[in-house]
């Protein structure tokens, strides 16, 4: 606490990212991050632009990654907003699209910082509650809004909505943002991409973290059609006008240049999330089927937080959550074949 402090700030609840170990030796399935590293062209295009040219700005706009990005998806360079990381581009959608006199909806299990941002951006909040299987039911969002969000698949669920579901939000909210943050899409679902020249009203975020195994790079984007993306470009150019450096713009170029090793990887993920999901399943947990590059799990009689300080004790990392529904689930990051073996024999001998 400090009397300097702005009012806003006394006020805050910021977001507690997932631990990030000093330790090498540990096995972390605790933040979603991809087990295997970017693609080998990305780190040559990183090296490569790593020369005199840093004393340069980058490209304020970032028009090859734009570029890369709509033709990877099929749209055009003025339906996308680039930025540092997908949580700056939710940072900048909360401020420029999701402020209005109505609360914004959102699920009451979902991403931990957008009721951050909520309070940063002094946006009301209202939280739906997911149903008794933690699902999304898009017909409990009928109600007067200023905008909705949500992820797809959920976080830390990892349950995935169909786009028919994502249609009927869009056809009941036709004056209001929809944004779906799609953070894990690629690990199973469809994209809501797919709708975007469809609606006026619907906005998706992705992220090159996941997927694209570039969480260090911090680079994120949305997909919208134009008037959209242009009061983001105008919130954005009054922060900071140059979010992306040049080595993210390179490496983030050629991870679009590169699919094969892209699919390659999230296969691999999604093979190891199947294997895991039956050993875990084995064991006697309860696993919610998930889209994403994690799964969400719970013992019946075994408490979660004892669970994961039993797996911390061995060198395993996992995240669990505190919230009241979910206090007794365990959110577990896909590590490689060997990570998840371990967690699993590890588990094996807290459970015996
Ligand atoms: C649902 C969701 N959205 C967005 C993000 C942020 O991703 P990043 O800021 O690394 O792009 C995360 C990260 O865990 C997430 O789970």
């Amino acid at each position: 606490m400090s009397r300097f402090w702005s009012p806003v700030v006394h006020q805050l609840t910021p977001y507690v990212p997932g631990e990030q170990p000093k330790l090498d030796t540990l096995i972390k399935l605790n933040t979603n991050e991809n087990p295997y590293g970017p693609s080998p062209k990305v780190l040559a295009a990183i090296r490569a632009a790593t020369d005199d040219s840093l004393r340069l700005y980058p490209d304020p706009s970032g028009d090859k990654l734009k570029d890369a990005i709509a033709s990877y998806h099929g749209v055009s360079r003025p339906q996308v907003f680039v930025g540092n990381s997908s949580d700056e581009v939710l940072g900048i959608v909360f401020q420029a699209l999701l402020k209005h006199e109505q609360p914004l909806l959102m699920p009451d299990i979902s991403y931990g910082f957008y009721p951050v941002y909520c309070g940063l951006f002094g946006i009301q909040a209202q939280q739906v509650p997911l149903d008794d299987s933690l699902s999304i039911q898009v017909e409990d969002y009928r109600q007067p809004c200023g905008g909705v969000i949500l992820a797809n698949p959920n976080a830390p669920t990892g349950r995935l909505l169909p786009l028919s579901a994502i249609r009927q939000l869009l056809d009941d909210h036709p004056d209001q943002v929809v944004v779906i943050d799609e953070a894990y899409v690629d690990f199973g679902g469809d994209s809501a991409i797919a709708l975007v020249n469809d609606y006026a009203n619907l906005l998706v975020v992705h992220t090159l973290s996941k997927s694209r195994s570039l969480a260090g790079l911090r680079v994120g984007y949305a997909i919208g059609q134009t008037e959209l993306i242009e009061g983001l470009e105008r919130v954005k150019n009054s922060f900071n006008a140059y979010p992306l450096d040049r080595l993210a713009l390179a490496g983030a170029v050629a991870s679009f240049e590169d699919d094969d090793y892209f699919r390659h990887t999230c296969q691999a993920v999604m093979r190891t999330r199947e294997q895991l999901t039956a050993q875990l399943q084995a064991l006697g947990f309860e696993v919610l089927p998930s889209a994403a590059n994690f799964v969400f799990a719970r013992h019946p009689q075994h408490d979660a937080a004892m669970l994961a300080t039993g797996l911390r004790q061995q060198a395993v990392i996992v995240r669990h959550f505190t919230a009241p529904r979910i206090n007794q689930y365990l959110r577990i990051s896909i590590g490689t074949d060997a990570e998840c073996a371990r967690l699993v024999q590890v588990l094996g001998s807290l459970l015996s």
